[in-house]
């Protein structure tokens, strides 16, 4: 993570975190630990707790913990409660700063904490159901501290979502249950950045690639790239694997689970299990098989046919793999902790509100990341620049 790497160094000469309290909720991961020593070497005083039940690798928590002073509330497999207890104790530290994947971290500050909520200045969101829930935070006007929307980047969202989430969750597939994904089927339900890369990565193994959407421009866009699309209720009965990465509920149902050929793999790429109906599933199948084969669990249903389950419906590709690879997750923790320290100069100077990256942020991630790789660019002449600037020069 080279980008990161630099970062880091500045970071250890400019302390810009000096005094302060930083509480994440993040998968911890190796690429999260790289993150959690830059805030480290800015100075941070700093507390993680994982942003999801099953994704914690334990030796990096405990790497954290033990090496690099930060302290961990995290376990692989733990249930919901312990979860949330987790993220109180990150609360308990009393941060300035928030680092959240998901929203966990700050709903449960609005909804329980408001005695710390006082004194948190400021805060960052990773992940596209972030975004929507603190959104929906803001429209309602209970949002109380500014937020960056780190997920909007460029930076973050061509390479980490598209790239990292189509190469992980593929991984996850093939790690599990060793598919062969030449000549199946695979259903992708949702193109936004993420089902781009997921339904990328399966059509580049030979698959054939079914997409469903709910937002007309981008089954439009699926569309053109030459992907058939149809409602799921039809692609229900077609496909060999399916993936959710909509960020909303209910994508497959009982309904369609009924429908699906024998055989049939489900897995969710979202952050909340909640895209596939698992309930369904665990109070309708006549029988469930847990842990056929590590993170799978077969279900038979009634209709004498079996369905296939990654990782109980939750984030596969983090549960049942390792994430993202750290080439893409350089950029978005660089993006992380360079808005990270964006916000520790402007302590009091925002409203509550979602703001975006500031665009020399994205575009120095950029910039640095092209270093790291070895790649020039042009640069603008002066008259370019000019042209680009000006208004009267047509035809
Ligand atoms: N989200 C997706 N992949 C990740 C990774 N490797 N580390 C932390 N968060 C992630």
């Amino acid at each position: 993570m080279a980008v990161l790497g630099q970062i880091r160094a500045r970071f250890a000469v400019t302390t810009p975190f000096a005094g302060m309290r930083i509480g994440c909720c993040m998968h911890v991961t190796a690429e999260t630990a790289n993150l959690m020593r830059t805030l480290v070497a800015g100075g941070a005083e700093v507390a993680l707790a994982a942003s999801n039940p099953l994704s914690t690798q334990d030796d990096v928590a405990a790497a954290l913990a033990t090496k690099y002073g930060v302290r961990v509330f995290a376990r692989a497999g733990v249930d919901l409660p312990t979860y949330y207890r987790h993220i109180g104790r990150v609360i308990d530290r009393r941060p300035h700063l928030v680092l959240d994947d998901a929203c966990d971290l700050i709903t449960t500050l609005h909804a329980t904490r408001t005695d710390v909520l006082r004194d948190v200045r400021a805060g960052c969101e990773q992940t596209t159901t972030g975004l929507l829930r603190l959104r929906a935070m803001a429209k309602a006007g209970a949002l109380r501290i500014p937020v960056v929307a780190v997920n909007s980047t460029g930076t973050k969202q061509l390479f980490d979502n598209t790239y990292g989430t189509g190469q992980s969750t593929i991984d996850a597939i093939i790690r599990t249950t060793n598919t062969l994904l030449a000549g199946r089927t695979v259903v992708v339900a949702g193109y936004g950045f993420c089902g781009r890369g997921v339904a990328s990565r399966a059509r580049g193994l030979g698959a054939a690639v079914i997409v469903t959407e709910i937002d007309p421009t981008k089954a439009l866009d699926a569309t053109m790239n030459g992907f058939p699309v149809m409602p799921m209720s039809k692609a229900a009965t077609q496909g060999d694997v399916f993936v959710t990465v909509t960020g909303n509920r209910d994508v497959i149902t009982g309904d369609h689970i009924e429908a699906m050929k024998d055989g049939a793999l489900l897995l969710n790429a979202g952050h909340f299990d909640v895209e596939i109906d698992v309930r369904w599933l665990d109070s309708n199948a006549v029988r469930a098989n847990r842990g056929v084969r590590q993170h799978t669990d077969e279900y038979l249903l009634d209709n004498g046919r079996r369905v296939l389950l990654l990782a109980q419906g939750r984030v596969a590709n983090l549960a049942a793999a390792e994430g993202h690879p750290p080439a893409v997750m350089d950029m978005t923790f660089a993006d992380q902790a360079l808005t990270a320290g964006w916000l520790a100069q402007r302590s009091g100077e925002l409203e509550a509100g979602v703001y975006d990256v500031p665009d020399d942020v994205d575009a120095e991630v950029a910039r640095l990341k092209l270093g790291s790789l070895g790649v020039g660019i042009d640069a603008l002449t002066d008259e370019q620049a000019h042209y680009l600037d000006s208004w009267d020069q047509g035809s």
